[in-house]
């Protein structure tokens, strides 16, 4: 009855669909849990590249399938977007679940997401203006709408009443817009419930029954530990639950059921969006690296910040995740420096802290303390075997390894899905 998790170690886009892939045909239900369309996967089949936000990747595994459950957020617009997109490039979407308790994202909290953002100032976080926060915030207050409303439409209309009561007098007396009408809400979110509804599920009973009768669940988380809303680095941080625990309570698995919890880190690291970063390269190394990983948004096509790998970072992932396995991703484009730095631990003002600190002002004001690694300078895109990499790249994955406290069980080599080097196999 295996379920394994898969998370981000990082602030993101860490390219979480190694892992998944690395599990390839065995799996049989692949969960989104968290989240929503701020999410960003780039997935390469040979030719192909597809980008996906809301919808599992589990989409393109044939066999397998996707399920989008009660932890995340449905713009509704936007997921029958993505769906015709990949049924006009040849891909089966027929086979896609949702939560019946999943919420929905309605137009207001896209409003309501960019006014705040615009309100905050230069205290702004930098969000995907995708209305994430609003609805989690919604969700939270208990004026939320979700996917079964969709069908009784006396139900659905008094909650918009009831969520619009207070918005408007938001936008009208703060932030100075118009009115938004609960018919227009109501007609707009309707007009999916027919095309949906075929798709609803119980998550909690189709899973459980699942793993019951021996089949393998993989939990996808989007974001990542340190975009989590309890163990990221609030306020910079998404709303929901990106970490392995949000696997249990974002689809009505018990956590018990959970065997494995894979960690996805890239060799160096990137954030979108604003918050401390302790490792980020103002200079030509940050260029360098952002050119050669293509380290521009997936959802927004912002650039990414980027800096060197930072050890405190993923050993505070291995912690909060329960983290069983680690997959390195783009060790390949660390290829052709001379000497690679690794932040082993943290200086807050005269002070070494191996573990992050759990002040904010602290990882505020922490400057990094690196060691550094010798580089190498051959390709190393075609490699498949650990033996056969570069002694300098072998060591620096067995040095991550050793600081990070959890096995490095495959290495990423390029963005092509069999670009892996696998170490300790990842499947039961
Ligand atoms: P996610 O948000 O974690 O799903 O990751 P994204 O898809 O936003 O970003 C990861 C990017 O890195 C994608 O464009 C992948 O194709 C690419 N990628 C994944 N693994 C590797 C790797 O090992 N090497 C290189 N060069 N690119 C990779
Ligand atoms: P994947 O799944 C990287 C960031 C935003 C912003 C903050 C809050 O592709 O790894 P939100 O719109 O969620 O309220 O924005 O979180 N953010 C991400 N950064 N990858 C993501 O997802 C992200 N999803 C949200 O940039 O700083
Ligand atoms: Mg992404």
């Amino acid at each position: 009855m295996p379920a394994i998790v898969v998370v981000g170690a990082q602030w993101g886009d860490e390219g979480k669909g190694k892992a998944t892939d690395l599990l390839g045909s065995k799996v049989d239900y692949v969960v989104k849990f968290n989240g929503g369309n701020n999410a960003g996967h780039t997935v390469v089949i040979g030719d192909e590249t597809y980008a996906l936000h809301l919808i599992p990747s589990g989409i393109l595994t044939p066999g397998c399938t996707p399920v989008i459950g009660n932890g995340v957020v449905v713009d509704l617009e936007v997921l029958f977007q993505e769906i015709d997109t990949l049924e006009a490039r040849g891909i089966d979407t027929s086979h896609l679940l949702v939560s019946a308790n999943a919420h929905i994202i309605p137009s207001y909290n896209r409003v309501m997401d960019r006014v705040t953002e615009r309100f905050l100032g230069k205290r702004q976080i930098g969000t995907t203006g995708r209305g994430i926060g609003p609805t989690y915030a919604d969700k939270m207050s208990r004026v939320g709408i979700r996917i079964q409303d969709l069908f009784d439409h006396s139900i659905l209309r008094q909650k918009i009443e009831g969520a619009l009561m207070q918005k408007n007098h938001l936008l009208v007396k703060v932030y100075n817009r118009r009115a938004i009408s609960v018919d227009e809400v109501t007609d707009e979110l309707e007009a999916y419930a027919e095309r949906i509804r075929p798709m609803v599920v119980d998550c909690s009973l189709l899973l459980n029954n699942a793993l019951d009768r021996g089949q393998t669940v993989l939990f996808e988380a989007g974001q990542a530990t340190m975009l989590d809303v309890d163990h990221g680095t609030y306020p910079f941080v998404t709303s929901s639950s990106a970490c392995a625990g949000g696997a249990a309570t974002g689809s009505g698995v018990g956590p018990n059921r959970i065997d494995k919890v894979i960690a996805v880190a890239k060799a160096y690291i990137t954030r979108v969006g604003a918050g401390p970063f302790t490792t980020e390269l103002l200079d030509e190394d940050g260029e360098k690296l952002r050119a050669i990983g293509h380290e521009y948004g997936t959802t927004t096509g912002r650039p990414r910040r980027c800096g060197w790998f930072d050890a405190p970072v993923a050993r505070y992932a291995r912690r909060v995740n329960g983290v069983t396995d680690f997959v390195m991703t783009k060790l390949d484009v660390l290829t052709g420096w001379d000497k690679i730095p690794v932040c082993v631990a943290y200086d807050v003002d005269g002070v070494r802290h191996d573990e992050l600190p759990y002040s904010q002002s602290d990882i505020h004001h922490a400057k990094p303390i690196y060691e550094y690694l010798p580089g190498w300078t051959e390709d190393i895109t075609g490699v498949r075997e650990f033996s056969d990499l570069p002694a300098n790249a072998r060591a620096y994955v067995e040095a991550i390894e050793d600081m990070c406290g959890a096995p490095v069980s495959a290495v990423g080599v390029g963005p092509a899905r069999d670009a892996t080097v696998v170490r300790h196999p990842l499947q039961f």
